[in-house]
């Protein structure tokens, strides 16, 4: 007899929990969308249709909250604290995971850091696909939503490192000044990285040194993801799944 995918899971440790839910934790600017968009390149779905692929990719982002006036004015100045666990709406963001685990398709907000808001007007419809990727700063920091993953990685990148990836990002891309993103790392983004975040690296199954540079963590979980379509049932109707050459034993 062949065996299931619920074998299969248990037999590795995990729960018949699908689809299979990976969370992605690390400070900022350590690299996690390029992490994520790496595994979903070497599993060959970067390029296919939203309905169509297997392997999908939300931002924490998307699940910030909503700010009261004052609050706006404060973001407007870099007076927020965006990095403090407050910030997000993390009720929101286990009730997606929840929809998202029950099979059901979703709609993410996009977030608008110029803004500071979510765009009223733009989402992004999640259909229902066998791998969720979750990446952000602190998605493993509230208990609830920690315990739905099936797989945790952390991207542990250099703190200099992220620093010098963050001011050209945050001037060039999210429309600020240099004083203003140095003033933000300084009072807020640095701290609340060594109360909030570094100590969810606890957590991680997998933890990544120097982040997307590194091929051969990303190749091993690659590995472990695509060991995972391949019992998954859906694989057989959908068979082959497109890997990229470049992944061992594909
Ligand atoms: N942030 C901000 N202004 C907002 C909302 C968020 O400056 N209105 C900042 C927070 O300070 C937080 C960061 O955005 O530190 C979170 O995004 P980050 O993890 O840096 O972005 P990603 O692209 O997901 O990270 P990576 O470079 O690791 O892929």
């Amino acid at each position: 007899m062949t065996e299931k995918p619920a074998d299969y899971l248990a037999a590795n440790g995990f729960e018949s929990k699908t689809p299979f839910l990976i969370g992605v934790a690390g400070g900022t600017a350590s690299g996690k969308s390029t992490v994520c968009q790496r595994i979903m390149e070497k599993l060959g779905q970067q390029h296919k249709e939203q309905t169509e692929r297997r392997v999908v990719c939300i931002s924490q982002d998307s699940f910030y909250r909503t700010l009261t006036p004052s609050e706006r004015l404060r973001a407007e100045r870099g007076q927020f604290n965006f990095d403090h666990p407050d910030a997000f709406d993390d009720k929101k963001l286990l009730a997606i995971l929840k929809d998202i685990l029950a099979g059901k398709k979703v709609e993410v907000p996009e977030y608008d850091y110029i803004t500071n808001s979510i765009s009223s007007h733009r989402s992004h419809t999640i259909y229902p696909a066998d791998v969720v990727l979750i990446e952000g700063i602190l998605v493993f920091y509230f208990p609830e939503v920690r315990d739905l993953f099936h797989m945790k990685l952390f991207v542990d990148t250099d703190s200099d490192t992220r620093l010098a990836r963050r001011v050209p990002r945050d001037i060039m891309e999210r429309g600020r000044d240099l004083e203003q993103v140095l003033n933000q790392y300084m009072n807020f983004v640095k701290p609340a990285f060594e109360e909030f975040c570094l100590p969810t690296k606890k957590f991680a199954d997998v933890i990544i040194p120097r982040g997307a540079d590194n091929f051969v963590a990303i190749d091993l979980i690659v590995q472990h993801i695509s060991d995972y379509l391949r019992k998954s049932p859906v694989v057989d109707k959908l068979n082959p799944i497109g890997m990229s050459s470049s992944v061992p034993g594909s």
